[in-house]
């Protein structure tokens, strides 16, 4: 009885947490193509159908107001967004509905390892670790595979691939869960709930894979369609500004800033039906400052082709359900996450992925006639192409800035010799009045020769 009054005070709790404190001045929604501005003294706002700034325009934020969306709408981006707080009077992106019953804990399985929370290798929170699952060559069954799917809070899934054992993963033995369609986690199925027998030992896994699952559907935990969508931000205006007192190089910057903004239980949305991150950017990323990013359905922020440098500083990025931080095929390459917290949460703190750069994508070559050998080939990103190839100009346009891509090729056949002058070089004008660093961000190095005549690639890097 005692549990009973804890849990409905608890559930009071939450549901105070997440509802405005102060009634509702104003109702937003529709697209704006002019600029508007929302004041502290219309604040709080409901956000009853999604909201988009039109190219063009601009919407301001007054500090101090608060903005609460209703389950899976958001704010669309693709103008400019100017919300600046301060650190006395946030401004707060929060869902209108009430969190009753809303589940706080996050399963003791994971998938670690690929694109997104929803593929990877299988691992168990077991004796106060994460450990892989080795299956000791036996087969889980269909039904094995949607449970294990269900206990991480999605609708099911199926076997992905095997993934090579590293060895700083203590293995989880777990040759037959035994699940049947009723078991609702995988921690009822018979193979588990014995946990004093699941064998923990190396040696009944040496040389076998780690197990690696494909979940699908939409996510299944409690309370996650009371979330609100978030804000997307598509290919926002920017500017070229430069990036040092001589006028060596420029970036792009955005016009947009979020600062002293929190953001909480984000990530569902209602048009998909799908989870989505809290922040999702796709180009130029806003200037962000003082961000609280947290309990969003699926990942924090998601930036997506960054075509300019990210910064995110002095930010708290807490308990998503998906990674903290996501920087997919980003063409810039400069990340800078300041004075940030990004713990607790699900998937990984931050996932990182070059465009081009470290992605090996498998293209399989066939190395006989009869096709039975493939060769195992990396790709590398040819869509932005070089400033310029050094081994046949050697200057660069003067108007161009930081970054360059360069290439260096050299046809079949060339014989460098040492006493010779190397046909591949580039001249920088700089300043001369400061010391420079020339930095080279990605090297990719490809052999175009057909595999089979025997001819080899080394990088050697000399002083
Ligand atoms: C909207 O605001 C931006 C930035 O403050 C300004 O540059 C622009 O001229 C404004 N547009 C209109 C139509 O007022
Ligand atoms: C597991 O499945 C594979 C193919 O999916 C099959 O070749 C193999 O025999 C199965 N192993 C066992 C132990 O059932
Ligand atoms: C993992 O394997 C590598 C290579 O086999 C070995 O050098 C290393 O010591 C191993 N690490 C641990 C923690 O066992
Ligand atoms: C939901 O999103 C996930 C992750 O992007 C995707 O794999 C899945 O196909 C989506 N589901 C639906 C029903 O759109
Ligand atoms: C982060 O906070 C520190 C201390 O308040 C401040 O000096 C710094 O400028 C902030 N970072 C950014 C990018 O605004
Ligand atoms: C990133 O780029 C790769 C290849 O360029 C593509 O396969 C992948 O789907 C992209 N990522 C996303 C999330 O679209
Ligand atoms: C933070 O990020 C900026 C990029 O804007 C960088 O120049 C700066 O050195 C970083 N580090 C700290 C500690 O502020
Ligand atoms: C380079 O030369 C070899 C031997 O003459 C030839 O087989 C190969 O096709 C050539 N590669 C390219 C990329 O032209």
């Amino acid at each position: 009885m005692l549990l009973r009054c804890l849990c409905v005070a608890l559930a009071m709790l939450c549901a105070v947490d997440a509802q405005p404190l102060e009634t509702i001045k104003n109702v937003l929604g529709g697209v704006y193509s002019e600029n508007i501005t929302l004041f502290f003294m219309n604040s709080p706002y409901r956000v009853q159908t999604d909201l988009t700034v039109e190219t063009g325009a601009t919407m301001t934020i007054q500090t101090g107001v608060q903005l609460y969306f209703d389950a899976g709408v958001g704010l669309k981006i693709k103008g400019s967004l100017y919300a600046v707080g301060s650190k006395f009077a946030r401004i707060q992106f929060l869902p209108h509905q009430s969190m009753l019953n809303y589940n706080y804990d996050f399963p003791k399985l994971r998938l670690v390892d690929g694109a997104n929370v929803r593929q990877g290798r299988l691992q168990v929170l077991f004796n106060d670790r994460w450990r892989s699952v080795c299956t000791q060559q036996t087969n889980w069954t269909a039904t094995d595979f949607s449970v294990a799917c269900q206990s991480m809070g999605y609708g099911g899934g199926g076997f992905w691939r095997w993934f090579r054992r590293n060895n700083d993963t203590m293995p989880f033995v777990l040759p037959k869960p035994g699940c049947t369609a009723g078991s609702r986690t995988l921690w009822n199925c018979p193979g588990l709930v014995d946990e004093g027998r699941i064998p923990l030992s190396e040696n009944l896994c040496q040389g076998e894979d780690d197990l690696g699952l494909y979940c699908w559907g939409p996510p299944s935990f409690s309370g996650w369609g009371r979330h609100w969508k978030g804000l997307q931000f598509l290919n926002i205006p920017f500017e070229y500004v430069n990036s040092d007192a001589d006028q060596v190089s420029v970036h792009r910057q955005s016009l947009s800033r979020l600062e002293y903004v929190d953001i909480h239980y984000a990530g569902y949305d209602g048009t998909t039906k799908n989870s989505t991150a809290a922040i999702w950017i796709q180009g130029v990323p806003p200037f962000m400052n003082g961000l609280d990013v947290r309990r969003s359905a699926r990942d924090g922020i998601f930036i997506y082709e960054a075509t300019g440098p990210i910064l995110i500083a002095n930010s708290t990025i807490i308990y998503n359900r998906g990674h903290g931080i996501v920087v997919e095929n980003t063409t810039d390459g400069r990340v800078f996450i300041n004075e940030t917290a990004v713990e607790s949460n699900y998937g990984d703190g931050v996932w990182y992925r070059h465009k081009g750069g470290n992605q090996l994508q498998l293209i399989l070559q066939s190395l006989s006639s009869d096709s039975t050998k493939w060769k195992r080939q990396t790709s590398y990103y040819e869509e932005e192409r070089p400033r310029v190839e050094i081994c046949r100009k050697h200057e660069l346009p003067s108007d161009a800035f930081f970054p360059h891509l360069i290439r260096a090729f050299l046809s079949n056949g060339t014989l460098l010799q040492p006493e010779v002058l190397h046909p591949c070089w580039l001249t920088v004008a700089l300043p001369p009045r400061l010391a420079y660093t020339f930095t080279l961000q990605f090297v990719s190095v490809v052999n175009l020769n057909p595999p089979g005549i025997g001819t080899k690639t080394a990088l050697v890097v000399c002083d």
